[in-house]
């Protein structure tokens, strides 16, 4: 049976089966774990034509999903390797020894499904705290520890979401267009968003926000997956072509531009969506604010700079077909797609994290956020 025959079409027509409210409490989900340790999944490459979520039975598919960016963006690929893991748990019937073999088999698949996003390995370590300690007790514990330990991931993305809003809404003024690149929404997190969840709190505190998504060639992330979300959310939102922003800049009042991250050196230098270093230089071209919005889980303090982020290539047909089908470029002629890019921390006016936010020099006052936990204001 393949996946979408396992699939339901929209999370409330799930919940009228097995499937819990989102952890978030929105009426969707990129990621979920159901009472029995499956894991229930918004396949996002459906979106916005179908809200399709398909329910996963082994650790193996949770890593084809990753790879295949049936879920995607940062904080949501590490909860739903956590909830790889706790499915694992859950299938791993062995003693002790067995356990621990199998629980370090899906560790390696699953960190090997996508290099950027630190928040992956990030979420395996912890995952690997849990597991490792619990091997010797029975099945049911063992399961019931590590899908704990995987919820509280997900659980504590929420909040810091929802911190990292607050904090950046604050330089949102009423009245703003953002401008904003790729999908760093509900759909790439928990379920409230970094950059969106600044544009979200802004919103919520009343304040009349309008977005310019960038549509974000080659995957659309912007014109598919944050025009989805935030017009369900009624925040105004128009879609443009990532070759328009510099146009905009010039001829429209932009108040800031607000991206997501995928690692954050210890410099403060930024790995982000390709394209995203492009539209730092334009913003600072034209003086607009460029932030980036990003839980402490993205902060790689042991990545000195940008140098040393390993960049995902994608395959090629990504960017020769368009619509997955129709080749728009010559068949003797290949493509290159990284589909990352690094903005130097020179061109980024702040970094709001959910302890504070963090100005150049990036270097000690990333490392008071990441070490912090007590919300201050970092400078
Ligand atoms: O390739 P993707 O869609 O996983 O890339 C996502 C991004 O680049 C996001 O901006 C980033 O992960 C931040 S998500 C809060």
């Amino acid at each position: 049976m393949s996946h979408s025959d396992r699939g339901v079409d929209t999370l409330t027509s799930g919940r009228a089966h097995q499937h819990p409210e989102p952890i978030s409490g929105a009426s969707y989900s990129a990621v979920e774990l159901l009472p029995n340790s499956n894991v229930l999944m918004l396949d996002q490459r459906r979106l916005p034509m179908q809200e399709k979520y398909e329910v996963l039975t082994r650790p193996d598919d949770v890593g084809a999903a990753i790879r295949e960016m049936r879920v995607r963006g940062a904080p949501a690929i590490g909860i739903a390797a956590a909830y790889g893991i706790a499915l694992a748990a859950a299938c791993t019937r062995g003693d002790g020894a067995a356990f621990l073999a199998e629980m370090e088999r899906v560790t390696s698949l699953l960190a090997a499904t996508r290099p950027t996003a630190v928040n992956l390995s990030w979420a395996l370590t912890r995952m690997r705290a849990t597991w490792s300690a619990v091997a010797d007790r029975d099945h049911t514990s063992r399961l019931m520890l590590v899908a704990t330990a995987a919820r509280d991931i997900h659980i504590a993305d929420v909040r810091a979401c929802k911190a990292i809003g607050a904090l950046g809404a604050v330089h949102v003024p009423d009245g703003a267009t953002v401008l904003t690149h790729c999908n760093a929404g509900a759909l790439a997190t928990g379920g409230y968003g970094t950059a969106l969840g600044v544009i979200r709190a802004a919103h919520e505190a009343g304040k009349r926000v309008r977005v310019l998504a960038d549509e974000t060639r080659p995957l659309l992330q912007g014109a598919r997956l944050t025009a989805w979300e935030l017009s369900r959310d009624g925040i105004a939102v128009e879609v443009i072509t990532d070759s328009m922003a510099a146009h905009f800049m010039k001829k429209e009042k932009i108040a800031c531009v607000i991206v997501g991250a995928d690692r954050i050196a210890a410099n403060g230098d930024v790995a982000n969506k390709i394209g995203t270093y492009g539209l730092a230089c334009i913003a600072r071209a034209h003086g607009v604010p460029f932030f980036v919005a990003a839980p402490t889980s993205t902060v790689d303090l042991a990545t000195p700079t940008g140098d040393g982020i390993v960049i995902e290539e994608r395959n090629e047909e990504e960017v020769t077909l368009s619509d997955s089908r129709t080749r728009t470029v010559p068949d003797t002629v290949h493509a290159r797609n990284p589909a990352f890019d690094v903005t130097p921390a020179e061109l980024v006016t702040a970094i709001f994290t959910e302890h504070g936010e963090a100005r150049a020099p990036f270097g000690q006052a990333l490392a008071a956020c990441v070490g912090s936990g007590h919300g201050a204001k970092v400078r």
